[in-house]
């Protein structure tokens, strides 16, 4: 049966690099705290009114369709993943197409957050073995830096995340063995509001603006699109989360979606030549390291470079330690997410 690879590969992070000092600058954190509870150092920002999302997706996507051996115009398909859109309508796949010049193809966005490059490289599988397409680019983007909460009040979300893409081309391959062999997906809806970025949205009659231009009287409102004064003060409009409860989901459902990765194709983690994890938390990942009893040199994690970029960071993590030589041909090679939604997923591959 025909399977899938992941063809090209490539990452792309803004040239602004902020420092924890630089936080500490502006709320109430230090340095310490930081890299004692999440081990980060620094992380990236994009240049505001000239990289977004989109912007950066397509950075990354070039560099993944070179390493593919093919132009923009050989995609079939785009998957486009993304929790800080550049838009709140169109998804950022229309925009990358438009940046890259593919217009006409399919593009697809997904929202499922920190999982979101595992679930979309498990639509991209699916298309590719079932012969429809055979080059799929699949793009992980964030420009978090434009909606966090800079004032003490966000400390607990904003020191933790950072901007960055990364993109890979999905290809077919006859190759015995080699391809991506499983893909597992899983939610559950019941923990939603523990990480989440609330409005605006359409729940509770709070649109759109609804604050500065609807009509609180009769409920007929209408949306504003853009953050009034109002809710710059109001923390709704920015992302909360509810850090020891998703940590402790977190710890549990990594090393169980690895591990059902691995026992669904008869693997040990002794076989893994390399996890990729989610990169949420340093603390996380050593965590499931040593509930799994892996070697140093089986995990990969460049948190502490980039902070954590939700949808961006397994494909600038698994790009990284491709460059460094980390990731080579036969090698069996795991991805794993937890986050937002909740989601969680994992993918093996033989490389
Ligand atoms: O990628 C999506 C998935 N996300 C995750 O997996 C994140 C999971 N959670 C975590 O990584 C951790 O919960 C955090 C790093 C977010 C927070 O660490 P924590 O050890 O759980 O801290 P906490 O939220 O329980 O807060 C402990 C204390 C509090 O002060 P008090 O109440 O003890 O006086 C916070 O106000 O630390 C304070 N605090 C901070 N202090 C300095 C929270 N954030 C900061 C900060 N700097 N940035």
């Amino acid at each position: 049966m025909l399977k899938s690879k992941i063809g090209g590969i490539g990452y792309y992070v803004p040239e602004r690099v902020v420092t924890n000092e630089d936080l500490a600058k502006v709320m109430d954190t230090s340095d310490e705290w930081i890299q004692e509870r999440t081990g980060i150092k620094e992380r990236r920002y994009a240049k505001k009114h000239v990289e977004t999302t989109s912007t950066l997706g397509a950075n990354a996507a070039k560099i993944a369709i070179e390493r593919a051996g093919i132009t923009p115009a050989d995609v079939d398909f785009i998957i486009f993943a993304t929790l800080s859109p550049d838009y709140y309508f169109p998804g950022s796949g229309v925009l990358l197409q438009r940046e890259l010049g593919m217009q006409g193809i399919g593009a697809l966005d997904i929202r499922n957050q920190c999982s979101g490059f595992v679930y979309g490289l498990s639509i991209a599988d699916q298309f590719v073995k079932s012969g429809m397409y055979k080059n799929v680019l699949l793009v992980g983007a964030e420009c978090h830096s434009f909606g966090l909460d800079f004032t003490t009040r966000g400390r607990n979300v904003t020191v933790i995340f950072g901007d960055g893409a990364g993109a890979v081309v999905v290809q077919p391959t006859e190759k015995e063995g080699q391809g991506i062999l499983s893909s597992h997906l899983h939610a559950d809806g019941d923990h939603a509001e523990h990480l989440a970025y609330i409005n605006p949205g359409c729940h509770g009659g709070k649109h759109l603006g609804t604050e500065k231009y609807g009509f609180p009287e009769d409920d007929q409102s209408f949306g504003g699109a853009f953050l009034t004064p109002t809710m710059w003060d109001n923390e709704d409009y920015y992302p909360n989360m509810n850090g020891q409860f998703v940590f402790k989901f977190a710890v549990t459902k990594f090393p169980e979606v690895i591990m059902e990765a691995l026992k669904t194709n008869g693997y040990t983690p002794e076989d893994l030549s390399l996890l990729v994890p989610h990169q949420a938390n340093l603390r996380i990942a050593q965590f499931v390291q040593k509930r799994l009893r892996l070697r140093d040199d089986q995990v990969y994690n460049n948190i502490q470079k980039y902070g954590n970029t939700t949808a961006a960071s397994i494909p600038i993590a698994l790009c990284e330690a491709w460059e460094a030589g980390k990731v080579k041909e036969g090698d069996l090679v795991c991805l794993a997410a937890f986050g937002s939604g909740f989601t969680w997923a994992s993918s093996l591959i033989r490389w």
